[in-house]
């Protein structure tokens, strides 16, 4: 475990290297507690760095044996070394060959960050700062090497042995039970994309011709037995690498790619080049097993991963305050293609829902950062929601503002200027102002200021002038570090409703032209007049969510109830019916009763009744807003009991007046079996299981029957598990009988067990806090699993507000306790679970005081990661 660096780093203090490593020959013996390392490095000098500086490699927690210069072995003296460095100050010569033997011990890595062993595969986690746990080297995302790896291992402990590139030679050695294999990657790539991989692995094989004719060989390995289970990924990786050589003329570069599932992983993937490795979340999927959400998460992680190889891997960054160069578009890029592979107003909505509860929260609290921050204590905190999710609609605003092919043009013109390089952001935008000809230098402040804009859209029509006239003022609230802030580009799309449901054409007064329909708004405050106007018109701004920011409108509920009805936009559709669900949800909340829901009752049901809608986007529009969602909206002195209760009634409202149209959904929307993944029946289980859930609602015997029959006699995990986070909601007998069949079924499928325990986390009642405890102490859980934990820990802290702020703060109490035991061991995941106080500060005084001191439990506690002690400082500050 590191100690907290007094000092952060900077983006001002970055540094060209003074060394780069033009080869790596690796020479790896896999043994579960002394695995051997054997580095040979390539050194030369960086004409372009510092002349005088000492070859500085940066190590973590290593033991070195033997270290030799151009083949001689060197003297203690000559260098030094401790387990975070090694230091050559007297270099031979410009140019050298470092030889340098270490020893690991992958077993007691419970981190996950470097080589570990997960299950007892041995495997690798290098970013971005993990290829320093298994060998002294320049880690560093500038400095690009040809790897050569061979890897030894037992033959019975790893008959598969992978590492990036081609594979080249392989086989026994004799008079040993071990095996070799040496592979080769011919693209010089940072340590960061380093990965190795070793175990009794089944390989799923398939197959893939290039747009240009290379043939690639495809494999998914996974465990013995699973094979089944990665097929849809295995379609997922094929479609992927077809849409990116058609969208984004983009076409793989090995004969081989390969794609590892292991069960104990940090985050959701790794885009190592050749060798993708994946939590197995993320790769397996049957319809007994993986739900309908599960199978499009695997279809978008997998689409992630390959398509880093181009944005993250031929072009990488130069430092990790680029992370959104790669991070961001890359994003951008998977969105994109599960729109095409799906409804693209679908996926829009249910990615905006996404960023507006993860990012928006993130931005409004004490973590909030620039997309590209400033300055880091580490930077494994800094794989946020605004670098990945904010950090792709920045990229969505340059496509908006630019046109399809001038964004194109300047995605062609950043591959060809830096493939092989290390870039910066200036260098990604610099591509697309000059592929455009447009000045891009206020758009640039997206990446560097933090918050999110409040935008305040007044329309107003004058019948004499036949005009209509839109103020539109922008603020971005202050943030930490960041008191003043500029106005920002604002590509808003626009439509101005007639009476009969039509879009009007739309003329400025000024002559200024729009584009594709969108007004740019750069100015603190700024108007535009729209002529020849004859009816009042209905607004609809920000059309798609074109800009990332918190809106506001002078619209009438009449004005939401005819958008809900009219829009042309599914997005603004959608929007309309929230925004009215918002308005009866804060006010309820506020006062303890809900005011009148009719206009929302009618504008669901319209919407409920048309059938030239997709069900899944009906599903969307038509679930109110969650808990966190609510309190976002009320912003502060939030009283979590108030908004669980003004939720609970307006649900109970909408099933009541409802009933009918969702009955007949119910009963309409059955999907004959056979079980298909294909977005346009899992929009009719969504629909169907949302209808479900309404009609549970009120808790009648009749409705709790259903749902435990329909739990029953599931023949998908979608509708099963649907079933049963209906009926946990319900302190009934047939919760019991439930949560104890589906235990009895999948108790050895450890993914299906999260469900489990996801659900039983966040039951909104007083004895979740105990549930949850004694949960922990089941054989099926882990704590050093991350998936277990985030399954548990983290779903009760993020998604069961009334329970993890309770007012006693027993909830608090608990997560700090999970914390600090877990910090020790994997400080990563730590973190993660404490940055569920990430947005205490808008709490009732009572839960925001029981937060503030767990927190402060957290910060005065001596021996903690950095990580930790980083998320706790900030979220104190
Ligand atoms: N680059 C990976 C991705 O595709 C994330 C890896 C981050 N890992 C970590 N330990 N911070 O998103
Ligand atoms: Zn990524």
């Amino acid at each position: 475990m590191r100690d907290a660096e007094p000092h952060p780093v900077r983006l001002a203090d970055y540094r060209p290297p003074a060394w780069l490593v033009d080869t790596v020959h690796l020479d790896i013996s896999l043994h579960p507690t002394a695995t051997r390392v054997i580095s040979r490095l390539a050194l030369r000098r960086n004409p372009k760095g510092d002349a005088t500086a000492p070859v500085l490699l940066d190590g973590d927690g290593l033991t070195l044996v033997r270290l030799a210069v151009d083949g001689t072995p060197l003297a203690g003296g000559a260098y030094e070394a401790s387990p975070q460095a090694l230091i050559l100050r007297h270099p031979p010569s410009d140019r050298f060959t470092l030889e340098v033997e270490t020893l690991v011990d992958p077993t007691a890595n419970t981190q996950l960050m470097g080589l570990y062993r997960s299950r007892d595969n041995y495997c690798t986690q290098c970013e971005p700062e993990g290829f320093r746990r298994i060998t002294y080297f320049p880690d560093r995302s500038d400095v690009l090497a040809v790897y050569t790896v061979r890897v030894e291992a037992s033959r019975a402990e790893a008959p598969v042995l992978l590492s990036n590139g081609n594979l080249e030679r392989s086989g026994p050695i004799p008079d040993t039970d071990r095996h070799y294999a040496i592979w080769h990657d011919p693209w010089p790539k940072p340590s960061y994309l380093f990965a190795l991989v070793g175990g009794n692995l089944s390989k799923v094989p398939d197959h893939f011709v290039t747009a240009s004719g290379r043939p690639v060989d495809l494999g998914i390995y996974v465990e013995p037995g699973k094979e089944a289970r990665a097929t849809y990924a295995m379609d997922a990786l094929k479609r992927s690498m077809r849409w990116d050589e058609k969208v984004f003329g983009r076409e793989y570069d090995l004969d081989v790619f390969n794609i590892v599932a292991v069960s104990d992983f940090n985050m959701g993937a790794m885009e190592n080049k050749g060798l993708n490795i994946f939590n197995d979340k993320y790769v397996l999927a049957s319809p007994e097993t993986a739900t309908d959400t599960d199978y499009a998460g695997i279809e978008s992680v997998i689409a992630h991963e390959y398509f880093h190889n181009w944005s993250g891997n031929r072009v990488t960054c130069r430092d990790w305050f680029q992370l959104c160069l790669k991070e961001g578009l890359t994003v951008f890029r998977d969105q994109e293609f599960s729109s095409d592979e799906r409804s693209r107003p679908v996926k829009r909505i249910s990615d905006v829902r996404t960023l507006k509860a993860a990012q928006f929260t993130e931005d409004a609290g004490p973590l909030s950062h620039p997309v590209r921050p400033e300055s880091y204590h580490e930077i494994n905190n800094f794989y946020t929601a605004t670098v990945y999710e904010k950090g792709a609609e920045v990229v969505r605003m340059l496509k908006t503002l630019l046109g399809d092919e001038d964004f194109r043009a300047g995605m062609d013109l950043y591959y060809a200027r830096h493939d092989g390089d290390a870039a910066t952001i200036e260098d990604f935008l610099a591509a697309f102002a000059e592929a455009s000809g447009r000045d891009l230098s206020q758009f640039a402040l997206w990446y560097s200021q933090a918050g999110t804009p409040r935008v305040s859209a007044q329309g107003q029509f004058d019948p004499a002038a036949r005009t209509y006239r839109l103020d539109i003022r922008q603020e971005t609230p202050p943030t930490p570090a960041q008191p003043e802030k500029k106005p920002v580009v604002l590509p808003l799309a626009i439509g101005l409703i007639g009476p009969d449901g039509q879009d009007l054409p739309l003329t400025l007064d000024d002559g200024r032209n729009l584009p594709r329909h969108v007004i740019e708004v750069t100015q603190a405050e700024q108007s535009f007049v729209f002529t020849g106007i004859d009816a009042r018109p209905v607004l609809s701004l920000n059309r798609g969510f074109s800009a990332p920011i918190n809106l506001s409108t002078n619209l009438a509920d009449a004005d939401l109830v005819f958008l809900a009805a009219h829009d042309r936009d599914p997005f603004n559709r959608f929007d309309a019916l929230q925004g009215l669900a918002f308005r009866i949800l804060k006010a309820g909340a506020a006062s303890g009763t809900l005011p009148d829901a009719a206009p929302l009752i009618e504008a669901a049901r319209l919407l409920l009744a048309d059938s030239t809608l997709d069900p899944a986007f009906k599903a969307q529009a038509l679930a109110i807003p969650g808990e966190n969602e609510i309190a976002r909206e009320i912003g502060s002195n939030v009283d979590p009991d108030a908004v669980f209760t003004a939720r609970r009634a307006l649900k109970r409202q909408l099933a009541t007046a409802l009933g009918t149209e969702l009955e007949e959904a119910y009963a309409a929307l059955a999907a004959p079996p056979p079980y298909s993944p294909g977005a346009a029946a899992a929009g009719r289980r969504a629909l169907r299981n949302l209808a479900l859930d309404y009609l549970t609602s009120g808790g009648a015997p009749e409705a709790i029957a259903r749902a435990k029959a329909q739990f029953m006699a599931a023949d998908n995990m979608t509708d099963r598990f649907a079933a049963l986070a209906v009926l946990v909601q319900h302190d009934t007998p047939e919760r019991a009988e439930a949560l104890d069949d589906f235990y009895r079924r999948f108790v050895t499928d450890p993914l299906v067990i999260d469900k489990w325990l996801s659900l039983q986390a966040q039951i909104p009642e007083a004895g979740t806090l105990e549930r949850v405890k004694d949960l922990t102490l089941l054989p099926v859980f882990s704590m050093a699993n991350p998936n277990r934990v985030r399954a548990l820990i983290g779903a009760f802290a993020t998604a069961n507000p009334t329970q993890f702020h309770r007012p006693d703060g027993a909830g608090h109490d608990f997560l700090v306790d999970v914390v600090l035991g877990l910090d020790a061991k994997n400080p990563q995941v730590a973190a993660r679970m404490l940055s569920a106080f990430k947005t205490f500060r808008q709490l009732e005084p009572l839960r925001r005081a029981s937060a503030e001191r767990a927190l402060r439990r957290v910060a005065a506690t001596p021996g903690l990661s950095a990580d930790v002690t980083d998320i706790a400082t900030r979220s104190l500050s």
